[in-house]
């Protein structure tokens, strides 16, 4: 290449030439300089293009041509519902809190209060829609493409749908063979209320902080 650079700058010295016609292989030209004939060498083996991925645009982006993917595309089995709680808890829930009702730590600590993903909007949202929003974040709440991989995403999707029919599922929605065991089953609130301590409650009062992690008054921070 530095041969030719040369050879051009001396024979093609004395003439003008302006920079869009600067002297340059396209690719697949045909060249003499190399013994192959090509301009274009061959890529280092195992060379990986940074666009690959998106050969399945809507895997990736969570969008098609018709707007917001649907239909989730990948399978859904009892395994990637475990993924997406599981990846779910660790990078949702600080905010959205487990029930994602958007009472979480974070949250209680100051942080803008996200909606909850039960309301009758979000429920009504593709799961495209949160794809996106995981990938790219909105308004304040940053996007986690850096932190959470693709199929990951699709997992805490599937996820947000099976808490969203958590939250909305009637008797009807069981299972006839799982029906007998409900009705059977004893209430979930117990007469005397909630258990205050310990127990691990999965879903913190609608709009307001659970008694127990309110700040006192006065701040007792010289405390900790
Ligand atoms: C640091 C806190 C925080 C974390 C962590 C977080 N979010 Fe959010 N999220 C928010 C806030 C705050 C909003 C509302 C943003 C606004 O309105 O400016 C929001 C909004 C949303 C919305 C609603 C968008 C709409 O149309 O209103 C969805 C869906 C969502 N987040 C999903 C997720 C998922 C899934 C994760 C985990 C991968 C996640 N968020 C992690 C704080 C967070």
């Amino acid at each position: 290449m530095a041969i030719a650079l040369a050879l051009l700058v001396a024979v093609g010295g004395g003439c003008r030439r302006d920079m869009q016609d600067t002297p340059r292989y396209e690719p697949y030209e045909a060249s003499e300089f190399f013994k192959d004939g090509r301009a274009s060498r061959h890529l280092v083996p195992g060379t990986v293009a940074r666009t690959q991925l998106y050969e399945n645009v809507a895997l990736v982006t969570g969008k098609s041509k018709s707007g917001y993917v649907e239909a989730l595309p990948v399978p859904v089995d009892r395994a990637l519902l475990e993924r997406g709680r599981q990846r779910y808890d660790i990078y949702c829930s600080p905010c959205h809190d487990r029930a994602g009702t958007g009472a979480g730590m974070i949250v209680q600590r100051g942080y803008k209060r996200p909606p909850s993903l039960h309301e009758d909007r979000l429920r009504g949202m593709p799961v495209g829609y949160f794809f996106g929003v995981i990938t790219n974040g909105f308004g304040v709440m940053p996007g986690y493409a850096p932190q959470i991989p693709v199929d990951d995403r699709w997992a805490i999707t599937a996820y947000i749908r099976a808490l969203q029919l958590a939250q909305h599922a009637g008797a009807a929605d069981v299972p006839d063979d799982a029906r007998a065991a409900l009705d059977s089953a004893p209430p979930l609130t117990p007469p005397g209320g909630a258990d205050g301590e310990g127990g691990e409650s999965h879903q913190p009062p609608a709009g307001g902080k659970p008694a127990n992690e309110a700040p006192p008054e006065g701040g007792a921070h010289g405390a900790s």
